[in-house]
């Protein structure tokens, strides 16, 4: 197979370069914007008569009918046509014949690729964040249900204080509503079109890139054909987007992962989103929990091998920006799968409330309500918190919990204790009486249920 630029080349590429040069094994996902990316650029072409309006027409014909043949799975792609942008061109001129030759007028596959990968980026990363709003429909959902599940809150995985289900699940409202933006922000810097900027010094053909962005939906042009070229940040920071959202499902699955054990028994997966063990009859263990949590690593990797790979790259292209795709791609497919098993796992999910509330009782996390009580009647709060802690381990001996001593046991540790000490202790008014703008009082957590189906009404 001839070669694009063979009149330079007196010798073939050696067989064993030519499939390690390609890159149409993974680049031909990028079919369709690099066919409309060059449909935009033929029809500019033909509007500025640098070809014909004729020559024109045929090129936007043949590359109409080469995406239909693409997606109805007639065309098989070749490695000696090494990546997606000629295997299009040589399906084209094989086709049209002559004007096919003259799509590349004005273009090089160096601001091709780079408009055809921002173009896949923003399509990205508009489907994630539909994928992101659909989860966070979800949590709402489930928070609303919840907004009186009392449950102990954790630090370094000791029960802490009283909050309810609704509090915590909101917790990961918030994380997935900075994703979101997070990647909307991304889509903002994706959004500037390359095309123009040539091989790295644009071209002296008088094409108008204004037009060709217009066509194609892209806000703004790239400001310098070097930089254009040679920028990947876009790629960079959309992996990191994900990157960072795959941490916030895999600590959500973390959470899962410990819930489900017996020892908490806080939730039960579903069966169709649990597994079986081949030799332990009892088990039910939560794989998609733990994948999604594997999974992780994997977008961590791809962000790191971006990195790597961009760091000593001069300007302006560099073929190891080739290696960019399969990072990109991987990183996209891993949080779109994890997001969607993710949103069906919550979905089934069942929460034993009366197990959190049982354990918010019997693990002390109302202790802080204890020391706050004396501390409202006027001992200071660092001797309240020492007079509790006796308290604590009184009833640790004892096998009670704080609710549970009488009126007599608690004058004997202070006078200052009275009987309405148990409606302090009692869960109900501890989650009520943290009644502040992001605590997690029902009324509050309503609130921000309230405002938040707002949002999630302004970013669809
Ligand atoms: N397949 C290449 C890539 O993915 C396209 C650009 C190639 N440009 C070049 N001058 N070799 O980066």
């Amino acid at each position: 197979m001839k070669k694009l630029w063979s009149g330079r080349f007196g010798k073939e590429l050696d067989e064993s370069v030519e499939s390690f040069n390609a890159s149409i094994s993974f680049d031909c996902r990028l079919y369709k914007q690099d066919i409309l990316g060059s449909i935009a650029h033929a029809k500019m072409l033909g509007v500025q008569g640098i070809i014909t309006p004729e020559e024109s027409q045929a090129i936007v014909e043949g590359l109409s009918g080469i995406l239909l043949d693409i997606e109805s799975g007639k065309v098989t792609f070749s490695e000696a046509c090494e990546d997606i942008h000629m295997n299009i061109e040589a399906l084209l001129t094989e086709r049209i014949g002559e004007a096919g030759k003259k799509l590349h007028t004005a273009r090089s596959r160096n601001d091709q690729v780079a408009l055809d990968t921002r173009m896949y980026v923003k399509g990205a990363v508009d489907c994630l964040i539909s994928q992101l709003t659909g989860l966070e429909e979800q949590v709402l959902d489930t928070a609303e249900k919840h907004l009186y599940s009392i449950m102990p809150g954790y630090t370094h995985m000791q029960a802490a204080q009283p909050v309810t289900l609704a509090h915590h699940l909101m917790a990961y409202f918030e994380m997935f509503k900075r994703d979101i933006s997070r990647f909307g922000s991304c889509k903002k810097r994706t959004d500037e079109m390359p095309l123009g900027s040539g091989a790295l010094a644009a071209t002296t053909f008088p094409i108008d890139r204004a037009a060709v962005a217009k066509e194609l939906g892209f806000a703004a042009l790239t400001a310098n054909s070097m930089d254009a070229v040679s920028d990947r940040d876009f790629a960079i920071e959309f992996v990191f987007c994900c990157a960072l959202c795959m941490m916030h499902l895999s600590r959500f699955c973390e959470e899962l992962v410990l819930w489900s054990s017996a020892e908490f028994s806080f939730v039960e997966m579903d069966e169709g989103y649990a597994t079986g063990s081949s030799m332990m009859p009892q088990k039910k263990n939560p794989d998609v929990a733990e994948l999604v949590r594997g999974k992780t690593g994997r977008t961590y990797g791809a962000l790191i091998a971006l990195l790597a790979l961009m760091k000593s790259l001069p300007l302006c292209y560099n073929k190891d920006m080739q290696e960019d795709k399969e990072q990109l791609f991987d990183a996209h497919d891993t949080l779109s799968s994890c997001l969607h098993v993710f949103t069906g796992m919550l979905l089934t999910l069942k929460f034993n409330v009366n197990a959190m509330e049982k354990k918010a009782l019997s693990s002390f996390s109302n202790a802080t309500d204890c020391a706050d009580y004396l501390c409202k009647r006027g001992v200071p709060f660092r001797d309240a918190h020492e007079l509790t802690g006796r308290i604590v381990r009184h009833c640790i001996k004892a096998g009670k919990a704080l609710a549970e001593l009488s009126l007599e046991e608690y004058k004997g540790f202070s006078p200052r204790f009275d009987k309405d000490i148990f409606k302090a202790l009692s869960l109900k008014n501890c989650i009520e009486g943290r009644d502040i703008p992001g605590g997690p009082a029902p009324s509050r957590v309503r609130e921000h249920i309230q405002a938040s189906r707002k949002y999630l009404a302004s970013v669809k």
